[in-house]
């Protein structure tokens, strides 16, 4: 995919903000410090658009950001912050739900996970929503970087199996450092733009 434009629209906290139009939106999910914010910026070969940070919990609200003047990716805060109260949670869960579930804008959801782990709870709960919406889901498991080539089979595996993954959904082992995975997951996601 060529990077033609690709500005930050806004910081949506209510249904209000979101963008009016009819423009396709791609959603990342995921982790809180998975790499989520890595991902947009290494599909847009651009150092920090989206802001990361090495501390959890840094992107709080849905980050709107407009590509190519024909669609969007949405940064949504990641889950399983552990510092995070029992009320910003349940604002997170009903944010972030309400998203989910109520925007006919949203063409596909990109679960990440982190390759080295098996993917915790919140993952599997956050991959099987999606399926009962019938939200398409592309799982991308990322940080491959830090595990030795010769492993990446193996953990791919313990992804699959512990979300019990759809065959027909696919996963893309993944790299914000190297960059690896990056034209697979853009072939992934040109399934759902219209042109
Ligand atoms: P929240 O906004 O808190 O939900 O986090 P996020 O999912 O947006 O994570 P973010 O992109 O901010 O990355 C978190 C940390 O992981 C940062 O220190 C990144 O540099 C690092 N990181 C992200 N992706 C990769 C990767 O593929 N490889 C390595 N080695 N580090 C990564
Ligand atoms: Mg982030």
């Amino acid at each position: 995919m060529k990077i033609k434009s690709a500005e930050f629209i806004i910081s949506a906290v209510s249904k209000a903000q979101y963008p009016e139009g009819n423009l396709p939106e791609i959603a990342l999910a995921g982790r809180s410090n998975v790499g989520k914010s890595s991902f947009i910026n290494k599909l847009l070969n651009r150092r920090n658009l989206a802001r990361t940070s090495s501390k959890p919990g840094k992107t709080q609200t849905l980050n709107y950001y407009f590509i190519n003047e024909s669609f969007y990716f949405v940064d949504v805060p990641g889950y399983g912050y552990a510092k995070t109260s029992k009320t910003e949670r349940a604002a997170w869960g009903k944010m972030i739900e309400s998203y989910l579930m109520g925007r006919p804008q949203l063409q596909c959801v990109i679960s990440l996970v982190d390759l080295r782990h098996p993917p915790s709870k919140d993952d599997v709960l956050m991959y099987n929503f999606l399926k009962h919406y019938e939200i398409p889901v592309i799982v991308v498991a990322t940080k491959a970087d830090k595990i030795p080539r010769g492993k990446w089979q193996k953990h791919l595996k313990v992804v699959k199996e512990t979300l019990d993954v759809d065959p027909r959904d696919p996963v893309v082992l993944f790299s914000s450092e190297t960059g690896l995975g990056k034209e697979e997951a853009w072939q992934e996601i040109q399934k759902f733009l219209h042109d």
